[in-house]
């Protein structure tokens, strides 16, 4: 690895270069791979949630069917830059209409995160898709294929990126630690996988930050850094807070939380959703649930629309006392 590979965040340094690095996606490179074989490569969607390896997959792609040439024959755009269509459109024509003088087949655009796009300007992209399909082929990258108009999608065949299984994640980060020289603890490990939430790009990052937080080099990660370094809630203080919101009185909840929250540095948010998963491991009465979920949501709605943070604090905790008297 040269210098300047050291100092890449690492989900550029361990960037898939093969299609064999792209874990977890088997179905869809053998298709894909299949395709190019048989000479009938169709324009291309993938979509699916962030860090699946839709990117990868197409670059790592592109490198296999042009090698060497990918420069002459592959455009990346990415259409959340704020350009405009004007712009895609002008370089995609300068691109698709220079003549390929030494090779044959078609050249390929890519066009990351269509989703950003407008529909005028998805209409635009429709005509350009048809005007060019003589010697071009697009592979369209979005997060939702909904928010894509019918007319983009029916001329694309669609593949979609299901959040990546724990073994592939698991897959990756070993091999990922041997390369780094780093150690995770056991439990560390397991946060790590199911935090991720089939994401790879979380899980590297935050690999990368919790390495970054060692004075030792050669001592592991422990969960709580794990824990720290995704922002999520330690379950163990999940807890804590809880109990003291169903046993104590309220200005003892109250200050507990707000320690709980300032020592590990959490959002009210993450505390509210890490309560409600949290919740899932209880036993409760249905009507008990159901009144705490949907007063949980409430205030997780009103955080999210810019809620005061002391207000929205104590109405968590006098959801808890409230709801729970009806377990009684
Ligand atoms: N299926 C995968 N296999 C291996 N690495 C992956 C995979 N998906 C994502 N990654 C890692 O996460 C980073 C971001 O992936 P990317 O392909 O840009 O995801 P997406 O485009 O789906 O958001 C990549 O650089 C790579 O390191
Ligand atoms: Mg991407």
């Amino acid at each position: 690895m040269n210098r300047s590979a050291e100092n890449l965040p690492w989900i550029e340094k361990y960037r898939p270069q093969t299609l064999d690095d792209v874990y977890g996606q088997r179905e869809i490179v053998g298709t894909v791979r299949k395709f190019v074989k048989e000479g009938r490569l169709p324009h291309l969607l993938f979509y699916g949630p962030p860090g699946t390896g839709k990117t990868s997959m197409i670059v790592a792609l592109s490198r296999e069917i042009y090698g060497t040439n990918y420069r002459n024959m592959v455009l990346e755009l990415n259409a959340s830059d704020d350009r405009g269509i004007d712009v895609v459109r002008n370089q995609i024509k300068e691109f698709a209409s220079t003549r390929q003088i030494f090779s044959k087949g078609f050249k390929l655009i890519i066009l990351d995160e269509a989703d950003a796009m407008t529909n005028a300007a998805q209409n635009a992209l429709r005509r350009i898709i048809e005007k060019y399909t003589k010697n071009t082929r697009f592979c369209i990258l979005a997060n939702y294929a909904h928010k894509l108009t019918p007319a983009l999608l029916s001329r694309c065949t669609r593949f979609r990126f299901q959040p990546l299984p724990t073994d592939a994640i698991e897959k990756r980060v070993n091999k990922v630690l041997i390369l780094e020289n780093l150690k995770l603890s056991r439990e560390a490990f397991t946060a790590l996988l199911r935090l991720s939430k089939g994401d790879m790009r979380r899980a590297l990052n935050v690999l990368q930050a919790s390495k970054a937080t060692l004075d030792d080099p050669d001592a592991e990660v422990t969960e709580d850094t794990i824990y720290e370094c995704i922002g999520a809630p330690h379950p163990q203080d999940i807890e804590t807070a809880l109990e003291s919101m169903l046993k104590d009185d309220w200005s003892t909840a109250f200050f507990t939380v707000n320690k709980i929250r300032t020592l590990k540095g959490l959002a009210l948010i993450d505390l509210v959703e890490g309560i409600v998963e949290t919740l899932e491991g209880y036993e409760l009465k249905p009507e008990t649930r159901v009144e705490l979920l949907c007063k949980l949501s409430d205030i997780e709605y009103a955080m999210s629309k810019g809620g005061n943070d002391k207000v929205q604090s104590s109405a968590v905790i006098g959801v808890v006392k409230s709801s729970f008297e009806l377990e009684a």
